[in-house]
């Protein structure tokens, strides 16, 4: 039996307490559905700015390294009235390792909305392009 989006959303918030953003105080979890399991991460800030990683690229970074190369689902859990979308440079990462796969979108609040990745990162460039 496959996992429930709910789990998803719980793996996602469980993780986000251990984001690291003192910066921004913007504390976000991301957990990637793979064949093998769940994996998370939460997002990393730096004294320098610029370094930030990202939940969902954690995630996934972290997922690689454990070694699983294809995801099926992505959910991602901020404090945020509005739901939180991934950035530019996670929608580009997502796609590489899962193409247009559902991303569920959460908040503290139990709000929820599932979009496409095609929605997030229309006529994303990928591997294709290189052949
Ligand atoms: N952030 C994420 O981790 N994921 C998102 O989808 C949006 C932004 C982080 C980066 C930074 O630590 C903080 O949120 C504010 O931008």
């Amino acid at each position: 039996m496959g996992r429930t989006e709910q789990e998803l959303i719980d793996a996602a918030t469980g993780v986000r307490e251990r984001a690291y953003a003192p910066f921004s105080g913007f504390k976000v979890g991301a957990a990637v559905e793979t064949e093998s399991g769940v994996v998370v991460g939460c997002n990393v800030e730096s004294a320098s700015y610029g370094l930030t990683m990202c939940a969902e690229r954690a995630a996934i970074f972290a997922a690689v390294a454990q070694g699983m190369q294809r995801i099926s689902r992505v959910a991602v859990v901020a404090d945020s009235e509005k739901l939180t979308a991934p950035c530019g440079a996670c929608r580009q990462v997502i796609w590489e390792f899962g193409g247009d796969i559902p991303v569920i979108l959460s908040n503290l609040e139990g709000m929820t909305e599932t979009v496409r990745m095609s929605e997030l990162l229309p006529r994303a460039f990928d591997a294709e392009y290189l052949k």
